[in-house]
């Protein structure tokens, strides 16, 4: 695991200067109380390889023992190459495969689930996997129905093929679900795009029914990786949610039976980070030593378009 945070802390205090809010507005309405913005000339790509290198280093591994990257952004560097080939070029890799997978919020769930895949059919033996976003870039900063709400940082992890002793307990991605639903694509989205106007846009979103939604499709998709390997929500040891909205994140822990002590928050620090939140998360609570070896952790998200899903892993 490994992640990586721009300096610069934005508070709720701060942005209240900038438009009609207030800091009790954001934090009860969201448990938000800082982001961090990263600085001018600070890249999506800068986070990312940031991150990556903690992940390498927690890891105990080279980048040239890497032979994918994916990862996962909706704030690429540049419309391309992808930002997993910047990435790769920085860390001296010259083989294997890296590429950009999009999927907002739930970028970090698919990107995990993809390389897993590709390991799974002999394509890899060894990933990057990284959720790494600068957010702050697509905000109307005078909207204040969204930029309360989001922040920049990314977050990596290795993934590597393991053959694992006879009769142990298998270890890493026991499960996972992926969705989307096209239908849902107004409420959340960004009005700009190469092809369509020429621009890199902002983001726009009806929040009420994005938060309507979000709790529906966390329990779809954790019922069914719970029923692909066979468990339930006590055998749980920690429940790693992307991490939107706290209301939104006790609501679905509520629902699915999750106790509240075995859930990891860090909205407060970071606000939404899409597809960095859950490495993000991941990370801090891997360091400071609340998810330990052999523990099940669930990890769910839900996004624009609508696209969510969730795994399961044995850590
Ligand atoms: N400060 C003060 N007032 C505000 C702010 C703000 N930052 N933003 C909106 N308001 C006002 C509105 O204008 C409205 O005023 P009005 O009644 O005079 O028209 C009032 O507050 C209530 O607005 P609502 O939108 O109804 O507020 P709500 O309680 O629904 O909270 C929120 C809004 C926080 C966005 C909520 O809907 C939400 O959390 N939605 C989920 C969206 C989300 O988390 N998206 C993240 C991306 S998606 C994902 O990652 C899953």
């Amino acid at each position: 695991m490994g992640s990586a945070l721009p300096e610069r802390v934005l508070t709720n205090h701060e942005l209240a200067e900038m438009v009609d809010t207030s800091h009790e507005w954001i934090h009860s309405r969201t448990g938000i109380e800082a982001r961090r913005i990263a600085a001018e000339g600070e890249f999506t790509s800068h986070l990312a390889e940031r991150a990556a290198r903690a992940a390498l280093d927690h890891a105990g591994r080279e980048a040239r023992d890497v032979d994918l990257i994916v990862l996962a952004t909706a704030t690429p560097d540049n419309t391309f190459p992808s930002t997993a080939v910047e990435v790769q070029s920085r860390l001296g890799i010259e083989r294997g495969a890296a590429f950009d997978l999009h999927a907002v919020c739930s970028g970090f769930v698919y990107a995990l689930s993809t390389a897993d895949a590709l390991i799974a059919q002999g394509l890899a033996e060894r990933a990057l996997v990284i959720g790494a976003e600068t957010f702050s870039r697509i905000l109307d900063w005078t909207d204040r129905t969204t930029c309360v709400l989001f922040g920049d940082g990314a977050g990596a992890v290795v993934l590597e093929r393991a053959g694992g002793a006879a009769g142990a307990s298998p270890r890493g991605v026991l499960a996972s679900s992926l969705r989307s639903n096209g239908t849902h694509k107004d409420k959340l989205y960004v009005d700009g795009g190469p092809s369509s106007t020429q621009t890199v846009g902002h983001l726009r979103m009806r929040g009420q029914e994005v938060f309507r939604f979000a709790v529906s499709a966390t329990v779809d998709v954790v019922e069914t990786v719970f029923a692909k390997a066979g468990v339930t929500a006590d055998d749980v040891a920690w429940f790693v949610p992307h991490q939107a909205n706290k209301r939104i994140i006790d609501a679905s822990a509520k629902k699915l039976g999750i106790a509240p002590e075995k859930v990891v928050l860090t909205v407060q620090h970071h606000g939404n980070t899409s597809a960095a939140s859950i490495p993000l998360a991941l990370a801090e609570a891997s360091s400071d030593g609340r998810i330990k070896e052999g523990d099940l952790v669930l990890l769910e998200a839900m996004g624009g378009g609508f696209t969510w899903g969730a795994s399961l892993v044995r850590w």
